[in-house]
């Protein structure tokens, strides 16, 4: 059967995160995917998971408590400033995932942009360890969305192949601008 594109992002990251990992999740939203990278790093990993609206980081706090989990830091700022944030310069990520677009029942003015995916994608990447798989699920139906994914897509599909391996996974025959993957693996 053909994966779901949720289904397929987490079955991605399962493959390449261990336990122990350390992972991003970039846009926190409603929390399910900082709850399921938190389960695959288990109690020595850690997630840093971020999203700029309040509202997000407060729903995400509640489904993390609803599971107990405690190796996640949540961070009220936005995914380009993750340098900030990491232990060292030399911390090697596991995985990460980045969930574009609007928060689900909330303010569709407040939308990624490429002015600060393209930056985070490029700092998950530095610290990305070999085989690790960074996720983007393109989301890009609302307005705004079309500028970033265009640009997004004009800046992984010029990533040297030799260092990374780039693939696209969506469904072409549905209709309202079905969201599709990006996943890049560090070779
Ligand atoms: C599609 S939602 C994420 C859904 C989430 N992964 C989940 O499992 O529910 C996109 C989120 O990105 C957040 N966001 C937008 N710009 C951001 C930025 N520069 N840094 C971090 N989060 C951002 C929005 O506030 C919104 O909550």
């Amino acid at each position: 059967m053909l994966q779901r594109i949720l289904d397929y992002a987490h079955h991605l990251l399962s493959g390449s995160v261990e336990e122990g990992d350390w992972v991003v999740d970039g846009t926190a939203g409603n929390g399910y995917d900082t709850v399921f990278l938190s389960k695959l790093v288990g109690e020595t990993g850690h997630v840093l998971s971020f999203d700029i609206q309040e509202q997000a980081i407060y729903n995400t706090d509640e489904k993390l408590a609803e599971h107990e989990s405690t190796n996640v830091s949540l961070i009220l700022d936005s995914h380009d400033r993750l340098d900030t944030y990491l232990p060292s310069e030399d911390t090697v990520l596991g995985g990460a995932i980045f969930n574009l677009g609007y928060l689900p029942g909330s303010d569709k003015q407040v939308i990624t942009k490429s002015t600060s995916t393209i930056p985070a994608v490029q700092s998950i990447l530095k610290h990305l360890k070999q085989r690790g798989i960074l996720i983007l699920v393109v989301y890009y139906g609302h307005e705004g969305g079309e500028e970033e994914k265009t640009e997004l897509l004009k800046y992984v599909s010029k990533l040297d192949q030799k260092q990374y391996n780039v693939l696209r996974y969506g469904f072409i025959n549905q209709k309202n601008n079905p969201p599709f993957i990006v996943a890049v693996e560090k070779k």
